[in-house]
């Protein structure tokens, strides 16, 4: 019998679909996730599992594949792999997977959720009422600009981005920028565009300096890590609001911290940051113009009950048909 270990509780499709298909499961409970590769418990359970559901938090490298000695499958519950040391499971020949394409919606609502949440300080406004702070309507209070006929730049024009450009463009009447990346090999769905979209394509300097949004969806990668480093920073004008539902690390954390306090008006939103969870008294969290949610992007029922579906089909096909149904090495867009 082929043992799966799942890394922590995801919706229970994934197991019941794979016990009905003859295979063992092991979820770890809360207290121990497929990071500690340290504790005896793990190492144990690693020894003999034929394949594993990963985390975007658990890091499955060389150190890892040392405890993994019948491993066949790496089912990531996410579309990101950015954990997944893709070359080490090559070399092992173990096959990985990931759950393109059934996320897109979820976080491209949430992207949106981010963007009213930053620009219109709904967080904020919100809990002024919960601290008893509200004394009644304020004509002056919490004013924010609109999003409506804005110009939004969408850096990773994915399956996520370009579904995020159609609300932004047919719900706001939102002019969409974007610029070409050179690590984005898949021009395909850039290619496949809605034309009405009208997505104008800008050089680097003519597309930040010229932005009501910048908004972050791109995967992590070597090309993409700290794009938005310092000097990207001081090339968006002011009033500029950044909102990254990507990685963390596609961002220069101290570089942002910097800008937010040395930049009236200029506000970041984020579902992701570096780490994960950011230690409660880190700096950002003072910032009155830093917004942060706990990476919910995918977090809507359907697209986590899809992913877990997913997650398991992938290890079913892998093992029983040597492949799985979406793996990441060719598709390399979020
Ligand atoms: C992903 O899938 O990469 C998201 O960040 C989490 O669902």
């Amino acid at each position: 019998m082929h043992k799966v270990l799942i890394s922590k509780e995801i919706p229970a499709i994934a197991e019941n679909l794979l016990k009905s298909e003859g295979f063992e499961v092991v979820t770890l409970n809360s207290d121990v996730s497929l990071s500690l590769v340290n504790n005896s418990y793990l190492k144990k359970e690693l020894a003999n599992t034929d394949a594993i559901i990963s985390l975007l938090s658990d890091q499955i490298d060389q150190e890892f594949l040392k405890h993994t000695p019948k491993l066949k499958v790496v089912s990531n519950f996410a579309v990101g792999v950015n954990n997944l040391d893709l070359q080490s499971l090559k070399a092992k020949n173990i096959l990985v997977g990931h759950t393109p394409g059934v996320l897109t919606e979820a976080t491209a609502e949430l992207t949106l959720g981010l963007l009213l949440m930053t620009s219109r300080s709904l967080y904020r406004a919100s809990h002024d009422v919960y601290l008893g702070r509200w004394k009644g309507f304020e004509p002056m209070g919490h004013l924010g600009p609109s999003l409506f006929g804005k110009t939004f730049g969408i850096f990773g024009l994915g399956r996520i981005g370009i579904r995020l450009a159609e609300i932004l463009k047919f719900g706001f009447d939102g002019k969409i920028t974007t610029i070409k990346r050179n690590d984005q090999k898949d021009q395909s769905l850039l290619s496949s565009v809605n034309p009405k979209l009208e997505i104008v394509i800008k050089s680097e300097e003519d597309f930040l300096a010229n932005l009501d949004f910048l908004i972050l969806t791109a995967p992590l990668n070597e090309e993409t890590k700290h794009w938005l480093n310092k000097e990207r920073l001081k090339k968006l004008s002011k009033h500029t609001i950044v909102i990254n539902t990507g990685r963390g690390e596609l961002v220069d954390q101290d570089a942002l911290l910097e800008a937010l306090l040395n930049k009236d008006r200029f506000a970041y939103g984020t579902d992701v940051t570096t780490p994960e969870p950011l230690d409660p008294n880190h700096p950002l969290l003072k910032l009155p113009n830093f917004n942060v949610l706990p990476h919910i992007g995918s977090a809507s029922i359907e697209a986590r009950t899809k992913m877990a579906e997913i997650c398991a089909r992938n290890i079913i096909s892998g093992i029983k048909n040597q492949k799985v149904i979406h793996s990441p090495i060719k598709e390399q867009e979020l």
